[in-house]
């Protein structure tokens, strides 16, 4: 890497950043661009976030990613929100023009865009989901859904939360995954658990059957996608969709589309660094 007086800044602002995978791709799709620029992780902690945004904005930082716990937080302290933003109620890309503050949503393209590689060919008419978890990341994924015409069932664990992500998002709130669990094709988890190996599985994955379709937005294998591998079944791991949402907010930044091949070989550097 090369930096110069015109190298131009963006970054990722979360709190913890440490184990974001966004800087490596992000500056494999700079250089591999040939676009002079850096990407580095800022770690802000949320009394600080409006400081931040200031600092990035005197500094002329072009564009920052922002993830946990900020992705509602920072809509107060942008100029514009996109459409499909405003109704998932997050961001996580914002771009600094010359003298606004532009914020994006691009973590349910990158699922929508994930889901269809998964499944390029939907024949099912009348596709059925079930969405695991109703915090930031499920409203995303349910936007995504709707775009593709799932009807969705939503379970959580605190069923109020399920409730009003239902009300605003149009879908069914289950009391268990085992009650509909035969009547859908594809099941996501968008919580945390599995993050680690010994969290107690949401519900009783023996139900599980070879047809079913699994994506955990979990980038490290876990013990969901662990059943779904055993059983023959098709699945995904959050790593497509992590990097699909950063292929869009590139994008936004530079207006490059990032080329196939390019996106694989970043696939191949994250999956490497995750499992480290
Ligand atoms: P994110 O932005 O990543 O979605 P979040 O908004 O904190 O993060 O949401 C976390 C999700 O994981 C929620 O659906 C949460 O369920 P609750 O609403 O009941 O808290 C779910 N979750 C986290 N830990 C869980 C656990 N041990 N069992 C079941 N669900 C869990």
């Amino acid at each position: 890497m090369r930096l110069t007086g015109k190298t131009q800044l963006y970054g990722i602002i979360g709190y913890p950043v440490k184990h974001s995978l966004s800087p490596l791709f992000q500056n494999l799709f700079f250089q591999s661009c040939n676009v002079d620029a850096v990407y580095v992780p800022f770690e802000v902690s949320p009394e600080n976030l409006k400081d931040a945004i200031r600092g990035l904005k005197a500094l002329k930082v072009k564009g920052v990613n922002v993830t946990i716990p900020h992705k509602e937080a920072v809509l107060e302290l942008v100029d514009h929100i996109d459409e499909h933003a405003k109704v998932i109620g997050a961001v996580n890309t914002l771009k600094f023009a010359e003298n606004e503050i532009h914020a994006f949503n691009t973590d349910w393209i990158g699922f929508k865009r994930a889901l269809l590689e998964l499944i390029p060919n939907q024949t099912d008419k009348n596709p059925k989901a079930l969405v695991l978890g109703a915090g930031g990341s499920s409203r995303a994924v349910l936007y995504a859904l709707k775009e593709l015409n799932y009807q969705v069932y939503i379970y959580n664990r605190t069923k109020e939360r399920a409730l009003k992500l239902s009300q605003e998002l149009k879908t069914q709130v289950v009391d268990r995954p085992e009650d509909v669990i035969d009547k859908v094709k594809l099941i996501v988890n968008t919580t945390s658990v599995g993050l680690n190996p010994t969290d107690p599985p949401i519900f009783d994955y023996d139900r599980i059957s070879t047809n079913h379709i699994i994506v955990d937005i979990i980038y490290r294998e876990t013990p969901l996608i662990k059943k779904a591998k055993q059983l023959g079944c098709k699945y995904q791991t959050g790593l497509e969709m992590l990097i699909y949402q950063g292929v869009e907010s590139f994008k936004i930044w530079t207006g490059i589309e990032v080329p196939q091949e390019l996106i694989d070989q970043a696939k191949r550097e994250v999956t490497l660094a995750s499992s480290l």
